[in-house]
């Protein structure tokens, strides 16, 4: 399986006509392959800020949502034959050259429809409302009042509420035949509905949380008049997911390599159940992980799932390769390179490997304007990953889902706490957290102990979960202690703990001083090499998380 070789295995860029030709799914090509079996709703992206939010919050309602590019063509939409269409927001005005147009076809679909802000706009002038710029936008939280009981959609609902807005244009008159539902000062029609064509609209967005009503008016639309049963957890992917793997896989070999994080895990865990015996788990350690978590890993899959594994301890190769190495990027090069290298070599003896597993989510899929299936390995941050143009046929089985669903299907499928809520490790590893300075043996022995010791602090005071990452930094300097009777030269320890939803922004957390406190001083009692800790106070940006 050397890249080297590519007459043994089918390419990537093979699969999906083979796929095709043997009439299965490619596992994320072509009009409804992403689509789960089951009810659907489609949401409409038009460019919006919270257009992932809103099929996030219909699936906590237990139907599944798709988001799909506003132009996707409307056969494909029709295809996947929806329960109800949503049309999100976006940030251009309805009446502008070159915004994103809203086709007239997607209202006579005789499936409910329900426009959030830019989505209700432009409904309402196809169908002949009076859409303008208001005198002034509303952004943020904003009073709502209904009108006339709130028709269909808000029936039941409080006559005045709060909602959150983010728009300057406003439906000045609904379209003939529509009713207005609601106003609020910016808005002279903030909700509409015309229950005989099956259309809503609503100039407030529902996904977000200062919408106090808006999983009821979500769910409103999806139960009461889009009829979807709510049935759908992430859970419900399994025994599909499984099926569709038997298919794709056949009887030839898998290869899954194993981080230790989530998604890699869930992935390959999904893959088991659906081939057993023929997926074999590489765990390529490089002695860049934190302490015992090597173990812990194949603790989890060896001996407690039965997964076939691999445990490759490379760490000498890995600790040779970076010696004299101090530059941030030619460390990462390095072990990313190795890796790969290490890798290969290990599928390479396996027999009739054709096809990798990948833990790719949706999120992935939709930032990689991958929603007509082009499969994508993550290329930033792919240290620690994979190559791109490995011979393999790639299966990713979480590609539907996001990355809060993939932990709760990992606790359905009986995967380790450890493991469901690992916090994100880069690939790199302890290596870019040793900063300004060369990794050896005994840096690395410092850091992981200390590492090892914030961890359980910050586990036994009940923050792990709330930190999106906390670890330690060494930086390569050496300051003035004294211990005892003594003086000492020794290195610092740098605490780096950050609340963060996607790594995007970060703020630095506020940890306990207590904790601080407990965790300076085991630090510094329990390990010989460091005098001081310290703690990293910056946000990202202008920080960034890593130091490296
Ligand atoms: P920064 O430091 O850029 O990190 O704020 C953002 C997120 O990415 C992780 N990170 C990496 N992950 N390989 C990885 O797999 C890398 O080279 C790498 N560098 C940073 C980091 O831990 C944080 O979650």
């Amino acid at each position: 399986m050397t890249r080297q070789d590519p007459g043994r295995h089918r390419t990537r860029k093979h699969k999906e006509e083979t796929a095709a030709a043997e009439g299965r799914p490619g596992n994320g090509s072509g009009a409804g392959a992403e689509t789960a079996e089951g009810e659907v709703v489609l949401v409409l992206d038009f460019g919006g800020q919270y257009s992932q939010l809103i099929a996030r919050r219909i699936r906590e309602c237990g139907v599944f949502a798709e988001m799909l590019p506003h132009d996707t063509p409307i056969e494909e939409i029709r295809a996947r034959r929806p329960a109800g269409l949503v049309l999100s927001g976006g940030p251009a005005s309805v009446y502008e050259e070159g915004a994103p147009e809203l086709r007239h076809e997607l209202l006579e679909l005789d499936v409910p429809v329900l426009g959030i802000c830019y989505g209700m706009q432009a409904m309402a002038r196809e169908l002949g409302g009076r859409v303008e710029a208001a005198e002034q936008g509303e952004f943020g939280r904003t009073p709502l009042t209904l009108a006339d009981g709130g028709g269909r959609l808000l029936a039941g609902l409080p006559r005045d509420q709060q909602c959150w807005m983010s728009h300057r244009d406003s439906v000045f008159e609904p379209p003939p035949g529509f009713s207005p539902l609601a106003s609020s000062p910016g808005s002279p029609v903030a909700a509409l509905e015309s229950v005989e064509r099956d259309l809503y609209g609503i100039q407030f967005h529902p996904e977000v949380v200062h919408t106090p009503y808006g999983t009821e008016i979500l769910r409103r639309f999806l139960r009461d008049i889009s009829g979807c049963a709510q049935t759908w957890t992430p859970g419900s992917v399994i025994d599909d997911q499984v099926e569709r793997i038997r298919q794709q896989v056949g009887a030839a070999g898998v290869v899954c390599g194993l981080s230790g994080g989530v998604d890699s895990a869930t992935a390959a865990t999904l893959v088991y159940k659906a081939v057993g015996a023929q997926l074999t788990c590489v765990l390529v350690d490089h002695g860049l992980l934190r302490k015992s978590e090597a173990a812990k890993v194949v603790e989890a899959f060896r001996d407690h799932l039965g997964v076939p594994l691999v445990h490759v301890e490379a760490g000498k190769r890995f600790l040779d390769r970076l010696a004299g190495v101090t530059d941030p990027e030619a460390k990462r090069m390095i072990i990313g390179e190795e890796f790969v290298r290490v890798f290969e070599e290990e599928a390479e003896r396996l027999p009739d490997v054709r096809f990798l597993v990948q833990g790719t989510l949706y999120s992935d899929v939709i930032e990689s304007g991958g929603h007509a299936g082009a499969a994508t390995i993550k290329s930033h941050h792919n240290v620690g990953g994979l190559p791109d143009d490995l011979e393999l046929e790639l299966v990713e089985p979480l590609r539907l889902l996001f990355k809060d669903e993939v932990r709760s299907l990992a606790t359905e499928l009986g995967l380790p706490e450890s493991i469901v809520w690992r916090q994100p490790f880069p690939g790199p590893g302890l290596a870019i957290r040793i900063v300004g300075g060369e990794v050896t043996e005994e840096r690395l022995d410092v850091l992981r102990e200390a590492d090892a010791i914030l961890q359980e602090e910050v586990r036994a005071a009940g923050l792990y979960r709330e930190l999106w990452q906390s670890f330690c930094v060494l930086p390569v300097v050496r300051s003035v202690g004294v211990q005892g009777d003594g003086r000492t030269y020794a290195y610092p320890i740098v605490i780096r703990a950050v609340t963060s939803d996607d790594a995007m922004t970060a703020d630095w957390a506020r940890l306990p001083y207590e904790l601080l406190e407990r965790v300076s001083s085991r630090i510094i009692n329990e390990i010989a090499d460091v005098n001081r800790v310290a703690l990293d106070v910056s946000s990202k940006p202008p920080a960034t998380i890593e130091w490296e």
